[in-house]
């Protein structure tokens, strides 16, 4: 497995927004490709690619605020979930926002996936509140 960093326009961003609606889209009753994604471009994508097949996938809004990175659209397919892949996919998140001045990540975790992120260091910064339909919280670390 490698992950690598990619830019839209190219099959692996086409894979990946198959996996997005997979995971985070379908479930919900909705479609990604039904989304305005033209901001996308501005956004840093990661993927986890084994055997040339993307397998999990994370986006980075960089600067969302002063010093202060976002993380999005966090998944990795079932087939190969437990085995370091989200880990490593926010690894490579967060060097990337060090390297480019940012001190600290913020993001907002659906309820199930907050023991996850307490695993990478992030710490829940919000009451619960809702968000396409379920419940989330505001989650930050500092990073570097
Ligand atoms: C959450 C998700 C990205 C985790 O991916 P993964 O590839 O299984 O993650 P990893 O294998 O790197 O797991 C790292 C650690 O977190 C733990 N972990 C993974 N998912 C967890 C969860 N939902 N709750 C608590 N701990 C979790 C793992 O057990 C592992 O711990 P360990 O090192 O002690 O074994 C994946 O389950 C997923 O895509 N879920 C559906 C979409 C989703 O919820 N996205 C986030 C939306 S905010």
């Amino acid at each position: 497995m490698i992950i690598k960093q990619i830019t839209v326009h190219t099959e692996l961003y086409k894979q990946a927004l198959i996996l997005r609606n997979e995971i985070l889209r379908i479930p919900l009753g909705q479609n990604i490709f039904n989304e305005d994604l033209s901001d996308e471009a501005r956004q840093v994508h990661f993927a986890a690619i084994e055997n040339t097949q993307l397998v999990g996938c994370v986006v980075l809004i960089p600067h969302y605020s002063a010093g202060i990175g976002k993380l999005r659209q966090m998944a990795t397919s079932e087939k190969i979930r437990g085995k370091g892949y989200g880990l490593q996919l926010v690894s490579a998140l967060e060097n990337y926002a060090i390297k480019n001045n940012m001190d600290s990540i913020v993001l907002h975790a659906r309820h199930y996936a907050v023991g996850f992120y307490q695993k990478l260091g992030y710490s829940v910064c919000s009451a619960v509140f809702e968000e396409v339909g379920m419940e989330h919280y505001k989650m930050s670390k500092t990073i570097g």
